[in-house]
């Protein structure tokens, strides 16, 4: 494995004074992580270095094709200290899989990880204290080459950076207010759903600007052929808990295959829970509604955590849930995640890595 250099800054930044203030994604560590990849020489160069901008040419490809992948993880301070982080090998092997569908070179997970490690330990000071808040680490890649013909790049950037970071939502535990995009479409089987790559957001704006607009926090998408079976919210999986049972839609090629899916998906199973992932109907969740059927609805993400849906409006047929207070089930799915994640709950899965 590469020897990672380091570079130490000579000009620390003042941490946040008010914890209980941070917002998503505004404020940046004093270091990051960066590497070069180039044809013929593959990933080279493993550095952490001060924050600072980059400079691109305006030719780079990625600001005219969009190769870009990233991910979303957190690192966590315990009630000892500790620091941990969360199933980080998921991140970069998903990474891996981002990779492959936007034609760019793999990384070396191991290293990836290492690097990941390395940086937390530097900057660990950045992690916040405050209940519920966390560092958010971001690693992303993108293509750099100056060239405006249309193929892979040959030049990578591979970087990690820091944010400090509270709620994803304003309403933090309290239950969101999401409705069924009918308008656009996110992605669809054979597309770059599955991957995580700035394109599917960039083109989900729009809806997320008339969803605030319209006093919502975000859409649910539902498939880009039949528009009918639900697919996932802007930032997270969605869960629907219909009669005994937890649903939540199979992953097809058009979803992203979540971290915090698969680890509510085991925890719902391992309390006896019946989890099932298959296709899911706009109209059989109507139905399970006017049922009565229709116990609870959330949403899973790194950045949502478990995100209670207290209000969905499909045209204008409005579901008001469990009237709009967070399920027995999804509290008790926020308290052991959140708790096998900020190491109040004993990690029985072995998914927690500490740090330092
Ligand atoms: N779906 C989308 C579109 C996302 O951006 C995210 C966030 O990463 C998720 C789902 C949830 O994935 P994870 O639990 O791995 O954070
Ligand atoms: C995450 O939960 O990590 C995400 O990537 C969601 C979002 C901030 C894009």
């Amino acid at each position: 494995m590469s020897k990672i250099s380091i570079e130490l800054t000579k000009s620390p930044k003042a941490k946040p004074a008010d914890e209980s203030s941070l917002s998503f994604g505004t404020i940046f560590t004093d270091h990051m992580f960066i590497m070069n990849y180039d044809k013929g020489e593959g990933w080279h160069d493993p550095r952490i270095v001060p924050y600072a901008p980059i400079s691109l040419e305006p030719s780079a490809m990625c600001l005219h094709y969009g190769q870009e992948v990233f991910e979303g993880l957190k690192a966590y301070r315990t009630e000892k200290d500790e620091i941990q982080l969360f199933r980080p090998d998921q991140n970069f092997k998903r990474l891996n899989v981002s990779n492959e569908r936007l034609s760019i070179p793999a990384i070396d997970e191991e290293l990836a990880l290492e690097a990941l490690k390395q940086l937390i330990n530097i900057e660990k000071d950045w992690i916040p204290r405050q209940k519920d808040t966390s560092l958010y680490i971001r690693p992303f890649i993108i293509s750099t080459d100056p060239h405006l013909g249309v193929r892979p790049g040959h030049n990578y950037l591979f970087m990690i950076i820091l944010s400090p970071v509270g709620s994803y939502y304003a309403e933090g535990l309290n239950p969101v207010k999401i409705y069924v995009e009918t308008n656009y479409v996110r992605a669809v089987k054979g597309g770059t759903g599955m991957a995580k790559t700035g394109g599917n957001y960039a083109s989900s704006l729009n809806s997320q600007v008339e969803a605030k607009e319209k006093n919502y926090s975000q859409v649910l998408w539902l498939d880009g052929v039949e528009r009918k079976y639900i697919e996932e919210v802007g930032a997270m999986n969605i869960f629907f808990v219909i009669g005994d049972e937890v649903v939540t839609p199979s992953l097809g090629g058009s979803i992203l295959d979540g971290i915090t899916r698969k680890s509510s998906i085991e925890l719902m199973k391992s309390w006896g829970l019946k989890v099932v992932e298959r296709r899911i109907s706009i109209d059989e969740i109507v139905e399970a509604y006017r049922d009565g059927q229709l116990k609870e609805v959330f949403g899973t993400g790194t950045a949502a955590v478990i995100s209670p849906v207290g209000h969905l409006r499909y045209d204008d047929i409005v579901m008001e849930i469990g009237d709009n207070k967070i399920g027995r089930i999804s509290e008790k799915l926020y308290d052991e995640m959140t708790g096998i994640q900020w190491g109040r709950v004993e990690d029985k899965f072995g998914w927690t890595i500490k740090i330092g």
